[in-house]
């Protein structure tokens, strides 16, 4: 199965990347989880999905008793359980969820945040492809909300600053829940040395040259997912991530 998550400085294209990737695999027939950690909304517009502002209900979480988290899901209500009954549908089968929304209530946020920990803790490992979606920058991250993935994907611009943060988010392979693999989706990509800068300042893998494609400015202006308009060479470029994932890091 496919654990991958997707982080790097604001504004890179991890929406973007993740949400076509994740209908990409599961066009392959793949089941899909994908798992949008950012409170913001920016993967469902990848995926093609309805944004709405709903949060979830506050009563999928109980008091946990001492021991517990201090939320737990209520009883009966399981991690699959609670993907069936929450994840959204999206095109292509792919089902979404969100950790929860910025306009909740401070303490809704919260049981949604213990609710989201469970589920990713204790779903079935066999049952799920996942493509998951971090908010910018490295706070997430390197505090352990993608121990989900064998796969960290970082993405990269060719900017001096958006290198910086992927330096910085490649330590996380030294803490010791750190994914197996750490490895640069580049974006935005124009021309062949804006791979080598970022692969001589990040000495990682680069798997995956996305180039700029006005179809992908296109697709954002109309509030929709890249790959419900014609596609470009953005698209060509997450088929071919979709095929290098597959072979080389499909555990
Ligand atoms: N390859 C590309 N070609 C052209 N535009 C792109 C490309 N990738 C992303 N973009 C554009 O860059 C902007 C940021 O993309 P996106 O929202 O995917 O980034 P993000 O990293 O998820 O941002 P945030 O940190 O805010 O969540 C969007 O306007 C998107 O349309
Ligand atoms: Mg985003």
């Amino acid at each position: 199965m496919i654990k991958i998550a997707f982080a790097g400085k604001g504004g890179s294209g991890k929406s973007s990347i993740s949400g076509t990737l994740a209908r990409v695999l599961a066009r392959r027939g793949k089941p899909i989880l994908a798992l949008d950690s950012d409170p913001v909304p920016g993967m469902p517009y990848s995926l093609g999905i309805p944004v709405d502002d709903s949060p979830t209900p506050d009563d999928v979480v109980v008091e946990g008793v001492e021991g517990e988290p201090r939320w737990v899901l209520r009883p009966g209500l399981d991690a699959e359980s609670f993907i069936s009954q929450y994840a959204a549908v999206g095109p292509d089968g792919v089902r979404y969820l969100q950790f929860g929304n910025t306009w909740g209530h401070v303490s809704t946020l919260q049981r949604a945040q213990f609710a989201w920990s469970q589920v990713v803790k204790e779903m079935d490992p066999t049952a799920w492809n996942v493509v998951g979606d971090l908010p910018g920058g490295t706070r997430q991250a390197m505090f352990g909300w993608a121990k989900y993935a064998n796969l960290l994907a970082i993405v990269v611009e060719p900017t001096p600053k958006s290198i910086h943060v992927g330096r910085r988010l490649r330590n996380i392979s030294k803490a010791a829940w750190g994914p197996d693999n750490v490895a640069v989706v580049a974006n935005k990509v124009e021309n062949p040395s804006d791979i080598e800068q970022i692969e001589e300042r990040l000495e990682l893998p680069v798997i995956a040259a996305v180039p700029a494609d006005p179809a992908v400015t296109a697709a954002d202006k109309l509030g929709c997912a890249p790959l419900d308009q014609p596609a470009g060479p953005f698209v060509d470029a997450i088929e071919a991530l979709a095929t290098r994932v597959v072979e080389q890091y499909d555990a």
